[in-house]
This record gives structure tokens, C-alpha cells and sequence, in this order.
């Protein structure tokens, strides 16, 4: 007799899919929306247009993309979503019903009828304005791109002809020049890529890692790409037969690839533990010395029907020493946390201070994933704590949105989408960096729920 219930959570609630896209203008706002905070928070996320094959087994990564756009402009805000138009979407659309299964718990067999790829590229998981279009990037293949304004999908993307393999959702963009950082992992082997910010590829470099393991994100540093190793094992050939997958391997070791961005050459740097990375928030160099920040949960794997298939993660430091080829690491906070970002325009150097969608225990909270965004000082190690007086919960990935002229690390705003259950709606709560634990300085109210979602980007008008 199974034990599964009989829809996903990542069906139900904060999750559960929206069926309308819409345009909604004049929204009503508690607070005061900064007159100098104009420009648009694109935030991408999974909304199924279907009943999946089998609800319980339904993954919160499995869901169709779509983009959503909070304009705000002088103190105005609107609101656009859109479901991205993939072939595999198109595909289902033309069927009525859904005809893919869960990529992370298998199963369904991928299907075999004509005009279905053979894998569903979702395209659910980031989202920026890049060679003056809207590119929504996802695990396992090129981005989409959309129009800025219309979010209406165009096809896909290919760097001008330039970009032939699957690229993964975690760009980052260097601050000195605009370029694109980016990186595809198939198979044994990771290739890097570096583009300028009008889409010409610029260079790349490929390398072997011996293991077809889960490289979701990675971190830049002036002068090195660094990529975590680890045992989460892709199993792409599982899929086509129903499979989950991605299955976590302990008999692998971590290890850490070190590329310098100068010559494409990889120094290893050898772990004698396992566990799994999630997302880093960012890295530079010391001397000969590397420092990484990053998010670390004990594994990555699939629990199909379990309430919270998501393991606890926690912020961690690793120092990697370049010269005696060593690593260090040590836990940087208590608090259970995911979806860090900092000001991006210290990407790749020194920065001090960090945000979260968080819990304020080292464990998830009781409903959902997570019930507070969290500042951390990583100087100092305070850190302060907003959940917008407990009337909102379920907050997804703070964005910081620095003030223009501003001079200080954390002189500007943090945006975040926070779910309203008693209206079964979404809000965008504005916060003052400055003064993190403050009552926010608008609450932005939509008429309509953002299904929790992944990633996404500020894009200042003009
Ligand atoms: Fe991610």
C-alpha cells in the first residue's frame, strides 16, 4: 500500500500552478514604493499547464517556465506574466495533456511520438535582460529568448551561432566589463564560456571532470572559475527509460576544479568529505588564497512524495590555498537558508554582506521551505532577520538592488515575492538594506499568486 500522497507539495500552496497570464497596472501598494527605483524584477519559476502524469511524483523543478515582470516606475508598479513557449510546452499544448514525466523521479518513459523532444527543457529557472533580449536560462540547454516588453518567446538562443552545447541557469556577469560568465556541464566534462554583453563569445574552455555529476552553479573570482565536484551522479540514460535523474553517490569524493580564466589550465584541490553544494553566493582571491561562499546541504538526491525532498542548507566558507593545493572550510551560520545573493557589482571580489530566503533555525520551518530573508554580515557575523510581522510566509530569492550613486556595500533596496495565504496572493516586499529589520518601505499586493520560484534579476530602466 503506498504511502504517497496523492499530489506533490510542489503542487499545493505556495506552489501550486496559476492557470491566467496577465496584465495588471496601478497595483495597490502598502507603504511607499522609492520615486528613484525604477525598472523591472524578472523573476522565472516552474507553473505546469497540465496535471502532471503522476501528481505525486510531480518535482518542483519539473514544472513548465514562466516569467514573471514587476515594473516599477516612480512610485507606479505593474505586473506581466507569461508561460515560456518551449517546443516541449508547444508540444503538450497541441496534445491537451501533459505527456512528460518527472525528470528528477522518473516514473514515465520519455515519450516517443513526433514533435516531442526527447527531453523537456522546462525553461524555468533564471531570467535577465542579455543582447537586449529577455534569455530564461535552464539546467541542460540553450536559453529562450523573449521579448523585454512583451515576454513573448522568440525560440532559443545560441550566442550567435556560437554556443552549441547545453549551458546551465547560473551566469554571472563580471561588474568591470558586462561580460557573461557561463558554463555547461555534460556528461565527464565542463565547458566554460565567456561573452561579451552584446552575445559574442569571446572564449572558451573545456575540461574532463571523470564524473557526470550535478554542476548547477559555480563561483568567479577576478582571476579563476571554480566548480564543486561532488556526488550527485546525472543520469541522463535513466530518464529515457523513466529513471530518476539524479542519484547521490557517496563512494564520490568531492573535489574542487580551480581554472584560471586566463588559460583555461585546472588545478584540483582534493576533499576528504561529501556533500552536496547548492548555490554560491560568491568568491575572490587572497593572495594566492581563494575564499568561497557558498550554501552546502549533507546530499542532493530524489524522495519521491516526501514533503520536503530538500535537505538543510547552511552558509559555508572554503578556503582554498593555491599553492599547497589544500582546502579549508568552516560553517559561517546556523540559520537553514537558500537562494543567496549579494550586490553583484562585488562579484569576483571581496564583499561583506549576504542575503537569503532563510528560517531563523538550522532546520526548515514548519510550513513550506522557508518563513524569514536574512542579511548576513560575514565580517562580523550578525545577522538580522525580516518576515514582514508573520502575515507573509514562503519568501523565494531576495534580490539587492543597489541605490544609483550609492557608496556603501548595502546602500540600497532588497526585493523579495512572499506569499499572502489568506488571500492566496503574492506580495513584493521592498526593504531598506540599510535597515534590514525595519517595518518594509512598500508591500506591493498582486491580485494573483507567483508559484515559489528560482531565480531572477533586476534590470534598472533606461
Ligand atoms: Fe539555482
Amino acid at each position: 500500500m503506498s504511502q504517497q500522497p496523492a499530489t506533490s507539495m510542489f503542487l499545493r500552496g505556495p506552489f501550486a500552478p496559476v492557470g491566467r497570464e496577465i496584465d495588471a497596472v496601478e497595483l495597490q501598494v502598502d507603504g511607499q514604493i522609492p520615486r528613484d527605483l525604477n525598472g523591472t524584477l524578472f523573476r522565472a519559476g516552474p507553473n505546469p499547464q497540465f496535471e502532471p502524469l503522476i501528481p505525486s511524483a510531480h518535482h518542483w523543478f519539473d514544472g513548465d517556465g514562466m516569467v514573471h515582470a514587476l515594473t516599477l516606475q516612480e512610485g507606479r508598479a505593474s505586473y506581466r506574466n507569461r508561460w515560456v513557449h518551449t517546443a516541449a510546452f508547444l508540444a503538450e499544448r497541441r496534445r491537451g495533456t501533459a505527456a512528460y514525466g518527472s525528470f528528477m523521479n522518473g516514473g514515465t518513459p520519455a515519450p516517443r511520438m513526433t514533435g516531442f523532444p526527447p527531453l523537456k527543457n522546462p525553461g524555468n529557472t533564471n531570467v535577465t535582460v542579455f543582447d537586449g533580449r529577455l534569455l530564461v536560462f535552464c539546467e541542460g540547454d540553450l536559453p529562450h529568448s523573449l521579448g523585454v516588453d512583451t515576454l513573448e518567446t522568440h525560440g532559443q538562443y545560441d550566442f550567435h551561432g556560437d554556443v552549441s552545447g547545453v549551458i546551465t541557469a547560473h551566469f554571472k556577469i563580471d561588474p568591470r566589463n558586462g561580460d557573461m560568465l557561463f558554463f555547461g556541464a555534460m556528461g565527464p566534462s565542463i565547458t566554460w564560456y565567456r561573452a561579451s554583453n552584446d552575445g559574442r563569445l569571446l572564449e572558451s574552455h573545456a575540461f574532463l571532470t571523470g564524473v557526470p555529476c550535478f554542476i548547477h552553479d559555480f563561483a568567479v573570482t577576478e582571476g579563476y572559475a571554480i566548480f564543486f565536484i561532488n556526488p550527485s551522479i546525472v543520469d541522463i540514460e535513466g530518464v529515457f527509460e523513466g529513471r530518476p535523474s539524479t542519484i547521490w553517490n557517496p563512494e564520490i569524493r568531492n573535489r574542487i576544479a580551480v581554472m584560471s580564466r586566463d588559460t583555461g589550465k585546472v588545478q584540483w584541490i582534493e576533499q576528504d568529505e561529501t556533500f552536496a553544494p547548492s548555490h554560491f553566493l560568491n568568491a575572490h582571491q587572497s593572495g594566492r588564497k581563494i575564499i568561497v561562499d557558498a550554501n552546502r546541504a549533507p546530499t542532493f538526491g530524489n524522495r519521491i512524495g516526501q514533503r520536503n525532498p530538500f535537505e538543510v542548507a547552511l552558509p559555508w566558507r572554503w578556503e582554498i590555498d593555491l599553492d599547497k593545493e589544500s582546502v579549508t572550510s568552516k560553517q559561517m551560520a546556523d540559520f537553514n537558508s537558500e537562494f543567496p545573493r549579494h550586490n553583484e557589482s562585488f562579484t569576483g571580489r571581496k564583499h561583506r554582506f549576504a542575503y537569503y530566503a532563510a528560517t531563523r533555525t538550522g532546520r526548515f520551518c514548519e510550513n513550506w521551505l522557508f518563513d524569514h530573508v536574512a542579511k548576513h554580515d560575514l565580517d562580523t557575523g550578525n545577522v538580522e532577520y525580516q518576515n514582514v510581522g508573520a502575515e507573509l510566509t514562503s519568501p523565494g530569492e531576495p534580490l539587492f538592488v543597489p541605490r544609483a550613486n550609492g557608496k556603501a556595500e548595502d546602500d540600497g533596496w532588497v526585493l523579495s515575492m512572499w506569499w499572502d495565504e489568506s488571500r492566496d496572493c503574492s506580495e513584493i516586499v521592498v526593504q531598506d538594506a540599510q535597515d534590514f529589520a525595519a517595518r518594509p518601505v512598500a508591500r506591493i499586493k498582486l491580485n494573483q499568486r507567483v508559484p515559489m520560484g528560482f531565480h531572477g534579476n533586476w534590470v534598472s530602466a533606461g
